[in-house]
């Protein structure tokens, strides 16, 4: 009754934790990629306004054209290069939709997608719907897992289509340097690839570090597709608004695809996005000065727990910790967590990487705390039970 290409999509391991966690009231969450901050008041309060107005109707397809504007402002200004907001920017059903509208308008059935692991899970699951092949290279935690280019390329085929690119990442906390993302589109040109970059987390970045767009370096339009959010930048992941940035023809066929799956986004929350964009900045900053201290707090207090280690990383709101020395299956050491501890994170076989764990740091940093506190103690106890 089903069609084989959702049968073969395995609904995500993550539930297997959530299941158990739901049988602990006293449950401490660190598994979510998504900012514990209350959307803004201003942006909450033009919802309402768009609501109150009667703007409940259907938008046009292609994103409301005062929004496309200011994205395309946002792109110039950010990245110097124009993006026509009349035919080269989307406004989609968030992030994950605009990933889903790529690939599947760009990838044939038997093309190569390249996934760097550890992967966000969804970009296996839309090659898979694509029928596209997924290839996987293995990013080293030596190298901070920023990809080396040479790695990437070695996997390249006649057969690849795509490259899916992620910085800030998720879930390693990754910001890739210019230069990587340079030799990456060189890559792209050298084999008629395009790139799919996700920058969903662009203003998520700490110590002073750069968000390199793609869309930057001149010579990329041919070769690179943006897939960007307001969801965590304003903290606003419930309003599902997301766009997607790409030449006018690769936009013509995207536009298709969006329109048979989702008509036109959510309006008042594209009236929400226009606010967004328009109003003060501060909070954007505010958030992201207040990630920077959970961070700091969560790579201190897991580096003080014996046999767990993290770097410090420079984005996102993820430490991707390493948990190799317990000799354990990061399955089985968030479940032996959640039942111990009560602590929810997220095991890197999640993500196709043995060996680690993802922490999120966008919680409160007395959860963090506690959590940390609860986490030491079960390790301790771990390690003295395999001793024993
Ligand atoms: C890497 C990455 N891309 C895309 C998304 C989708 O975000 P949204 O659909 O809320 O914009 C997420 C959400 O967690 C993500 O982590």
């Amino acid at each position: 009754m089903i069609a084989d290409r959702i049968l073969g999509v395995q609904r995500s391991p993550f539930y297997s934790i959530m299941d158990l966690a739901a049988k602990r009231p006293d449950c401490i969450y660190l598994q979510l990629g998504e900012p514990d901050f209350v959307t803004p008041e201003h942006i909450r309060e033009a919802a309402k306004k768009a609501l109150d107005e009667g703007h409940t109707h259907y938008g046009p397809d292609r994103g409301l054209p005062e929004l496309r504007q200011l994205i395309a402002e946002k792109i110039q200004r950010e990245h110097g290069v124009a993006y026509k907001w009349q035919d080269e920017i989307l406004v989609t059903a968030g992030g994950q939709s605009a990933l889903h509208v790529a690939v599947m308008a760009l990838a044939n059935p038997g093309d190569e997608i390249i996934i760097m692991l550890p992967h966000y899970p969804p970009y296996v699951v839309n090659a898979q719907l694509a029928g596209a092949k997924a290839v996987f290279v293995k990013l080293k935690s030596e190298d901070n897992f920023v990809p080396n280019p040479a790695d990437i390329e070695k996997a390249v085929t006649d057969r690849t289509k795509l490259i899916m690119v992620l910085t800030p990442n998720n879930p390693t906390g990754a910001v890739y340097p210019k230069e990587t993302l340079r030799a990456l589109l060189d890559i792209a040109k050298r084999h008629n690839i395009v790139l799919i970059s996700d920058e969903v987390y662009e203003c998520l970045v700490y110590d002073g570090a750069q968000h390199t767009s793609l869309l930057s370096f001149p010579d990329a339009r041919e070769h690179v597709v943006q897939v960007n959010s307001f969801s965590k930048t304003y903290a606003m992941t419930g309003l599902r608004v997301g766009y997607l940035a790409a030449s006018a023809d690769k936009q013509a066929q995207f536009l298709k695809y969006h329109h048979t799956a989702n008509i036109s986004a959510n309006v008042p929350s594209q009236m929400a996005c226009v606010t967004a964009l328009k109003g003060p900045q501060d909070c954007v900053e505010e958030m992201r000065r207040a990630y920077q201290e959970r961070r700091d707090l969560t790579v201190k207090l897991i580096n003080d727990i014996p046999g767990i280690h993290c770097t410090v990383p420079r984005g996102s709101f993820f430490v991707f910790a390493d948990i190799r020395e317990l000799g354990m299956p990061s399955l089985e050491f968030a479940e032996y967590l959640v039942r111990d501890a009560g602590v929810v994170l997220t095991n890197g076989s999640g993500f196709d990487y043995e060996g680690f764990v993802r922490v999120s740091y966008a919680a409160k940093p007395e959860n963090i705390k506690e959590a940390m506190r609860r986490m030491k103690e079960a390790v301790i106890k771990l390690r003295e039970r395999k001793k024993a």
